[in-house]
């Protein structure tokens, strides 16, 4: 016999399953939310700690400077707004190529939670900032590096 409270339960899961797997993913299938709780963590960043975890973290592959360049990784410099994978003359990889999506808080901070979820394949060497605290530091620190800062989410 078939127990319909059974197939009920079944499909709840499966739904449950489908849903858990939206939530994450490859960026270039994938278009994160900005979570409201990270958004507002941005707005009440602290930007001497963003800039010294960058200077810290990422300036061995980045430069942040205007007057900068590529170096192991691409210039920094108006990286929010820009696409991803935009810096023409540097040797991006082909994984990065494919994510085709713009650098927003939404997408700098889902990229820098776990940088080989967001971008499997990506040549940057470093896993990613778990903590949301320290990475809405680093991703309001990422908006000053502009020509002109996108208003704060
Ligand atoms: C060991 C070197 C290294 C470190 C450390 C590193 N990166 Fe990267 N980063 C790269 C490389 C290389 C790429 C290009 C990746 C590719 O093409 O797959 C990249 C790409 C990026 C991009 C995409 C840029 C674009 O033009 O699309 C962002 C944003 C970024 N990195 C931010 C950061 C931040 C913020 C940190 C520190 C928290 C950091 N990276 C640490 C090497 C590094």
């Amino acid at each position: 016999m078939i127990n319909p409270s059974r197939i009920l339960a079944g499909l709840a899961l499966g739904l449950a399953a489908a849903c858990a797997q939206a939530e994450s993913g490859p960026l270039k299938d994938y278009d994160p939310p900005l979570d409201p709780a990270f958004a507002e963590q941005i707005r009440q960043a602290d930007l001497e700690a963003g800039a010294a975890f960058f200077e810290r973290k990422c300036s061995q592959c980045h430069d942040g400077f205007k007057e900068g360049g590529d170096f192991k990784g691409p210039h920094l410099w108006n990286v929010m707004g820009r696409k991803a994978a935009a810096r023409e003359g540097f040797r991006y990889s082909p994984a990065m190529r494919e994510v085709k999506r713009t650098w927003t808080y939404a997408t700098l901070g889902y990229y820098l939670k776990d940088t080989e979820t967001a971008v499997p394949g990506r040549e940057m060497n470093f896993v990613g900032i778990a903590d949301d605290a320290t990475r809405a530091n680093v991703v309001a620190y990422l908006r000053t590096l502009s020509d002109a800062p996108e208003p704060l989410p």
